[in-house]
């Protein structure tokens, strides 16, 4: 039997874990500038979390999700995104008696049964960001420039913001019983999925994927003309503070996101990419009023957004915003012979122990391949040692991007190789390797 990954999953190796742990650490560094905490919630949590929290009218919960029972008959499921998990995590850990409020990222796999497509898998990643315990238009407006600088940062340029406010509860009230009377003349031309919708919760065939669906809901009333004072001042607010900073958006007013738990401002940013690829949005999010109680918890106000990680990647990839990124090894030991093989174990462990990375064949190899090997490992330097060289005490060392060598005393290898890498350092991010830099330090040296 030749097993396959399983369909709408995949396996990420090589480049691909480099580029991906690298976004990772850059939206965590982020988060933690807006003083987020990171957290780690199960996988699998009850299906009730699901039902009651991301919402039963919700094509995720109705449609998508990973559910069995375990050996004990309870019904479980695989986490189909993060924030119900969070919540959950927050009440079973009573996390809001510390101070409110409560701002937590969390970084992990979700599952959705799905059809798989471009940018859309059955195990994808996602990174979320909850603040829980802020009923603040302010707060709706920091999340939403929290997740456009994580993306600023990691060089994403032109993003499109799409944003809009579904109300509060008196609002979506009044807007369901519109949407209730504009679709039922039409739900019987409508598909089978719509018609449940109907009865669930007609916001929900705002999302409907069949285009002769979309085509009708274009007609449907639009949520800006029943807002209440209080819904339009908060989203107001929201905005200008948005604009003040810079940040380009577009409200859309046919924005109502997928899942029950949204109230009041809703946001998702999408991108292409460099040959106009679309994987859908790269991420959303916005303001969720009532799911803490709807969980049992205290009522909190929350809001938050998830990112996508693949098609972050994807799309990054796409535009040459990780070109930089690749695995990095900073030293290749070539041992030469028999005898020299106890020794050159010991360097390479004390060059390990000085946070040194080396790799090392661990045998006798030749000068020639090893050098080939360094360079297919992206070693910054090779290490070359022969009988000759331990009898002077030396070892040769090979700079493999400037192909100069030199030999160094043995027992200043560790000191030597330090003092490169950190030149190496310094022309990456201060003289982009042009040799025409003019930082501080570089005049003084000229000095
Ligand atoms: P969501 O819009 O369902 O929101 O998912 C967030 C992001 O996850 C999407 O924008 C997309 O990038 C990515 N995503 C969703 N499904 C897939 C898939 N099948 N394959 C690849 N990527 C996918 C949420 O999950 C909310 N929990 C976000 C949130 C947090 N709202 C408030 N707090």
């Amino acid at each position: 039997m030749n097993y396959q990954p399983i369909k709408g999953t995949h396996d990420i190796y090589g480049q691909e874990i480099e580029k991906s742990q690298y976004i990772e650490e850059l939206f965590s560094a982020v988060a933690e500038l807006y003083a987020y905490r990171k957290i780690e919630t199960p996988i699998l949590e009850y299906t009730a979390l699901f039902q009651r929290g991301t919402g039963e009218s919700s094509d995720v919960v109705r449609k998508e999700m990973y559910t069995f029972l375990d050996k004990g008959e309870r019904s479980l499921t695989l986490r189909p995104e993060m924030t119900a998990g969070i919540i959950r995590s927050i009440i079973s850990n009573k996390l809001y008696a510390d101070d409110l409020p409560i701002k937590l990222y969390s970084i992990g796999p979700c599952f959705r049964y799905e059809r798989p497509q471009l940018g859309r898998y059955r195990q994808f990643k996602q990174f979320s960001v909850e603040n829980l315990g802020s009923d603040s238009a302010r707060t709706d407006a920091e999340t939403v420039i929290l997740a456009m600088q994580c993306l600023y940062m990691l060089g994403f340029k032109d993003l499109e913001l799409k944003i809009n406010t579904i109300g509060d509860k008196e609002s979506r009230d009044a807007y369901r019983e519109a949407l209730k009377g504009y679709f039922s003349s039409k739900i019987d031309s409508m598909c089978e999925d719509c018609h449940q919708r109907l009865e669930l919760n007609p916001l929900r065939i705002l999302d409907c994927k069949v285009p002769e669906d979309q085509e009708i809901a274009k007609g449907a009333p639009k949520i800006k003309d029943y807002l209440s004072d209080a819904s339009q001042d908060r989203f107001a607010l929201t905005l200008s503070i948005i604009n003040d900073l810079g940040i380009e958006y577009e409200v859309d007013d046919s924005l109502v996101r997928g899942l029950d738990y949204y109230s009041e401002m809703v946001f998702e940013i999408h991108a292409k990419g460099e040959n106009g690829e679309d994987f859908g949005a790269i991420g959303g999010g916005g303001h969720y009023g009532g799911l803490s109680k709807e969980l049992g918890g205290p009522d909190l106000a929350g809001v938050g957004f998830a990112f996508g990680l693949e098609r972050v990647l994807s799309l990054a990839d796409s535009l040459h915003l990780l070109d930089h990124i690749k695995a990095e090894l900073d030293c290749y030991m070539i041992p030469m012979s028999e005898k020299v093989l106890n020794d050159s174990f010991n360097i390479v462990s004390e060059l390990r122990g000085n946070g040194i990375s080396v790799d090392s064949p661990l045998g006798v190899q030749k000068v020639g391949s090893g050098l080939k090997k360094a360079e297919r490992k992206g070693a910054k330097f090779a290490l070359i040692l022969g009988e000759d060289e331990l009898e002077k005490g030396v070892i040769q060392l090979k700079d493999l991007n400037k192909k100069e060598q030199i030999e160094v005393p043995l027992e200043e290898i560790s000191e030597q190789i330090e003092e490169l890498l950190e030149e190496k350092e310094h022309e990456h991010h201060c003289c982009h390797g042009d040799g025409e830099c003019h930082c501080h330090d570089h005049e003084k040296e000229e000095e």
